[in-house]
């Protein structure tokens, strides 16, 4: 058959033939990529650079078509998965690390390392084995997801670091011949190929056995399995390398200089680690990832712990972040670490909350509101109806005032000496002042006085790094000064709570910082801080002064930050938006007559301090 030099074909639409073709022709792939394309000879041009191939187009297209070929796998070779391991920097230690990380997050507490080397001098190998007691994998799992590439059953599953499917290619791949032993199952596997077999007896849990070469890159050691431990800080796992325990307990600080991110945050540890002294770690779930070089001069360990899901932030490999503003913000703190050694690793310190419990627990609390409730009914017959009806509203009979003053009366005879039940409990004249509103409705009068008889906890916040407030705060030891000024603000708190028709149950408590004078507060619990910062501010900075309630400018200070911290709780606005403007002119209005009697509610504290 003659040859065709190719010219001017179309290659989707050639006629059959042999053809002539240069592999610098665009085309040339194409038609040797053609199903019905054939190279019969190739050989070099005489300019050496490109090939010159002879390719036969065969007649019938479609011939696949009536012998369709089957789909094949692609083949591995063994040497690819021993290269497997040079994806991972140090893959010594990481070979522990994926292999604990599936432990942990099997929900292991005993997990048991031993690396056991057997053998003579010409032919020595290790075995090496990471035992745990989580909770095992069925056989559907076994198959599934873990021998199967890219398989993972944690995809959805927070607070797991895993999810790549990937660890198997080096956790199992690479060496002579591993075995899973996990439930009455065992797989003894030898790169991609593997047996089931019936155990012997049930493992709780997994035992994962591998065996390696003697050659320095082919096994990992013991210290590599103590590296990763006791670079983490998983406090419940229990870890023995070769039978000996090791803690995994690097605990960390938070540090003042943080990432500008929400995906990790900066922690420093209490103690350094000995041959660990230039490194910093990342960590996942408190388990170590892989470290990052900051150079000597540091005696303690910076720590990133990622909070984002890993899968998102993290190379498959896990050592280094693919997540681009995760990286750079990374980057950004260990720069600062390595030119601001010392303040950079500054630690948060005396960051802190206390929560000082009201005197009754919720049930009590229940009880003692029914209790009042009970006592208004018998005395006044139906306690939700009104006994006076003004133009203005509703107001509350001489009676039920004066049976409320006694109430609180009591509960303060009642209530011993101790701080909480001083904070929690409120004198008759207080309570009386509060009372003489003008209520709006049956329910408004009913919501005050549940308000009136609420014994809220106290709560103490500090936000200020490296600052620690005076003892005369703190509840144990606290001065008759700011033991006045926390009832003053528990008793405004509840006035105003009480004149705006508040239901909601709430705590008070002193809030240390540089930026708040007072701040509400919602915890993640749903529990609802009031909180005064004790400091007087005096042009936008606050000022070594503490509030008194012997001045009246302070008293109405603290009556309209009670007021704008009642708003936001009332009508749950976090913000200072627009909404809360508006919100913020009703609530003033309707505390305004109230000034008038902040005078008699300290008075009353006063009374009930002195009775003490
Ligand atoms: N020790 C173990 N105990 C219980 N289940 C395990 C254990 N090891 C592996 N598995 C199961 O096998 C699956 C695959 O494990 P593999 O480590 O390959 O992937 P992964 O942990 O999901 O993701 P990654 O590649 O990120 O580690 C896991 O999702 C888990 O369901
Ligand atoms: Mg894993």
């Amino acid at each position: 058959m003659q040859v065709k030099i190719l010219d001017k074909e179309d290659v989707s639409n050639i006629k059959p033939g042999r053809y002539l073709v240069s592999s610098d022709d665009p085309r040339y792939f194409s038609l040797i990529s053609l199903p019905n394309s054939k190279i019969l000879d190739s050989r070099s041009a005489e300019d050496g650079r490109h090939t010159l191939a002879i390719v036969e187009i065969g007649a019938n297209k479609m011939r696949q078509v009536s012998n369709p070929p089957e789909t094949k796998a692609m083949g591995m070779d063994p040497s690819f998965f021993s290269s497997a391991k040079r994806e991972y920097v140090t893959w010594q230690d990481k070979w522990w690390r994926e292999a604990i990380q599936n432990s942990v997050d099997a929900g292991a507490t005993d997990i048991i390392c031993k690396i056991i080397r057997s053998g003579n001098d010409t032919d020595t190998k290790y075995t090496i084995i990471c035992e745990d007691n989580g909770k095992g994998m069925d056989r559907e799992t076994v198959i599934e997801k873990f021998l199967a590439f890219g398989g993972s059953g944690k995809r959805d599953e927070v607070g797991k670091t895993g999810g790549f499917g990937k660890a198997k290619e080096l956790l199992l791949l690479p060496w002579i011949n591993w075995t899973i032993w996990t439930g009455d199952l065992i797989i003894k596997g030898k790169g991609n190929t593997y047996v089931e077999e019936r155990a012997p007896s049930f493992k709780q849990g997994v035992v994962l056995v591998v065996t390696m070469g003697a050659g320095a890159d082919d096994h990992t050691k013991e210290s590599n399995a103590i590296n990763v431990i006791t670079r983490s800080y998983l406090p419940h796992v229990k870890f023995t390398v070769n039978g000996k325990v090791y803690r995994s307990d690097l605990e960390g600080s938070k540090t003042t200089v943080q990432p500008k991110t929400d995906k990790a945050e900066m922690y420093v540890s209490s103690r350094g680690i000995e041959g660990f002294e230039e490194y910093g770690i990342v960590r996942v779930n408190g388990l170590y990832m892989h470290s990052f070089y900051i150079g000597e001069g540091f005696e303690q360990i910076p720590i990133i712990e990622v909070t984002a899901p890993s899968i998102e932030v993290l190379s498959v490999s896990r050592d280094s972040f693919r997540d681009y503003d995760l990286k750079k913000a990374v980057d950004e703190v260990i720069k600062k670490i390595m030119i601001d050694k010392k303040s950079a690793l500054k630690k948060k310190e005396n960051l802190f909350i206390r929560k000082y419990k009201g005197r009754t627990s919720e049930y009590e609390r229940d009880s003692s509101l029914s209790e009042i409730e009970s006592l208004i009914h018998k005395n006044i017959g139906k306690f939700s109806q009104p006994t006076k009806i003004t133009k203005t509203g509703i107001v509350l009979d001489e009676t039920v005032v004066q049976l409320l003053k006694i109430v609180s009366d009591q509960k303060v005879q009642a209530g011993g000496d101790s701080f909480e039940n001083f904070i929690s409990n409120i004198s008759g004249e207080s309570a009386e002042a509060m009372m003489e509103i003008d209520f709006q409705s049956e329910s408004h009068m009913e919501a005050a006085v549940k308000s009136l008889i609420w014994q809220p906890s106290f709560y103490i916040e500090n936000e200020i790094p490296g600052y620690y407030p005076d003892q005369k705060f703190f509840p144990e030891t606290m001065s008759s000064r700011i033991y006045m000024l926390a009832k003053t603000w528990l008793e405004l708190v509840r006035f105003v709570n009480i004149q705006m028709g508040g239901r909601d149950r709430f705590m008070v408590g002193f809030i240390f910082s540089r930026d708040y004078k007072a701040l509400y507060r919602r915890d993640n619990e749903g529990d609802q801080m009031i909180l005064l910062n004790p400091f007087k501010f005096k042009d936008g900075k606050v000022t070594n002064d503490n509030y008194t309630q012997s001045s009246d400018d302070d008293l109405r200070t603290l009556y309209a930050l009670a007021i704008h911290e009642c708003t936001h709780m009332i009508h749950g606005l976090s913000y200072h938006d627009e909404a809360f403007a508006s919100a913020m002119t009703d609530a003033f209005a309707m505390c305004m007559p109230g000034v008038k009697k902040i005078q008699r509610i300290v008075n009353g504290i006063r009374r009930l301090k002195d009775r003490k």
